[in-house]
């Protein structure tokens, strides 16, 4: 009896072992903390696609219901031994800007009449998942609320499946829209000339479109001042950059599932899921504009392998199928040089262990060669979702780091 129960809890634990183990990069720190996360994920997403496939829940929405309850039990057992990270003294309003529902953070009186800074915030999970005023997003809006003195506007806008591309995006710019009329900024005593758009992954995707087309619509009177992207997907065209290839199975952010969240965004087909993996629909033309031999340093190009173009045939009807693949909207790095040079000054944070590094450092480059003021600050121990893990039980040391960087860039320039 005895002998049995050791052997099926040897046996148990070698099975746990070889589902939680992936070999990551040496470069990644808090190895087996980061291969917990991941386990913790994949079963998320195996549980969701088995209770879509039984028609039980949309796999999103079971994601979605996953994380809530994660984040009620640990925030459960946070707040019997502490505050839970929350701020006493800002000022929490959840309200709605042009109809669109946002979470407004004030940060305590400075003095009557003092103005204050303001920061547009759009939160990451691939346009289809995540909150702005939960999790994370909530501490860290709460901290620079506080820390920096800032109005900070955290955005809800409209998620996949409930919505598509560019409903998110017309969301957003909304909002900003509103945020940066001269009575709203009056209202929260916020100054007009500093004012930061900002977001982390989808959501940085989402500040940089915002930040173009503001910075380029003339009847927009009051422009943001800065942008702060945290490691953003900013094009659609090639999936097969060298940050694609070399980080293509580093958690939490494998390249299927970014393919996947594009697809989904842009309200494709997701049976052209290899497709886009085989780069089918990227062609000569459209690598053209973005030729990342041009715009990578050497370091990530070398030993890289071509990456493949499209056949002949099939690249037109894909773009046909999927016509928001070369819409600046949904990939601002496709933008024109007379557009980025209207660009406010930027930081880009971007994680060496990212599929979408390549994204980041390309945009930071072609900004500043159209004479943009761009912060440029790579994380060589990064990984794609590190700045949302800085609270127990997912906190990471680069989390922090990257979170610092971010206040800390904001704290000298906005
Ligand atoms: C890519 O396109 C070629 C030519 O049309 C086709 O033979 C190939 O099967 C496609 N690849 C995928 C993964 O669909």
């Amino acid at each position: 009896m005895k002998l049995r129960s050791l052997m099926l809890t040897v046996l148990l634990t070698v099975a746990v072992s070889y589902y939680v183990y992936t070999p990551l990069p040496a470069g990644l720190q808090e190895q087996w903390k980061l291969m917990a996360l991941d386990a913790g994920f994949r079963t998320t997403i195996h549980l969701a696609t088995v209770s879509h496939w039984l028609g039980l829940d949309h796999y999103i929405t079971s994601i979605r219901k996953s994380i809530e309850g994660f984040e009620g039990l640990t925030k459960a057992l946070v707040s019997s031994e502490s505050s839970g990270g929350v701020i006493p003294g800002v000022k929490v309003s959840d309200i709605t800007f042009s109809g669109v529902p946002v979470r407004v953070y004030e940060p305590p009186a400075g003095g009557e009449g003092h103005l204050r800074r303001g920061l547009m915030f759009f939160h990451g999970g691939g346009w289809a998942l995540g909150s702005g005023k939960k999790g994370t997003y909530d501490t860290i809006n709460r901290i620079v609320s506080d820390e920096l003195n800032t109005v900070v506007v955290s955005v809800d806008y409209r998620l996949f499946p409930e919505v598509h591309f560019p409903a998110p995006y017309l969301d957003c710019l909304s909002a900003a829209k509103h945020f940066l009329s001269s009575n709203v900024l009056r209202k929260f005593s916020v100054d007009p000339e500093r004012v930061a758009v900002s977001g982390d992954s989808a959501g940085g995707n989402l500040a940089a479109a915002v930040a173009q087309e503001i910075a380029t619509d003339d009847s927009v009177l009051v422009k943001f001042s800065v942008q702060a992207l945290i490691y953003p997907p900013l094009q659609a065209v090639d999936f097969h950059t060298p940050s694609y290839v070399q980080n293509q199975n580093v958690p939490i952010l494998p390249r299927p599932l970014m393919v996947q969240f594009w697809l989904q965004y842009l309200h494709a087909d997701p049976a052209l899921l290899p497709q886009l993996l085989a780069n089918n629909h990227s062609t000569p033309e459209l690598r053209s504009r973005l030729d990342w031999t041009a715009f990578l340093p050497p370091r990530y190009q070398q030993d890289h392998p071509r990456p493949p173009v499209a056949p002949p045939h099939s690249a037109p009807s894909l773009l046909k199928a999927i016509p928001a693949l070369l819409d600046v909207r949904a990939a601002p790095l496709l933008a024109a040089p007379q557009v980025l040079a209207k660009c406010p000054r930027a930081y880009v944070l971007t994680c060496e262990y990212d599929v979408l590094r390549d994204d980041g450092l390309m945009y930071a480059r072609r900004l500043k060669e159209a004479g943009v003021a761009v912060t440029s600050d790579h994380l060589e121990n990064g990984f794609h979702g590190c700045f949302s893990f800085i609270s127990w039980p997912l906190e990471f040391s680069v989390g922090h780091e990257a979170v610092r960087h971010y206040v800390s860039w904001l704290q000298n320039n906005l």
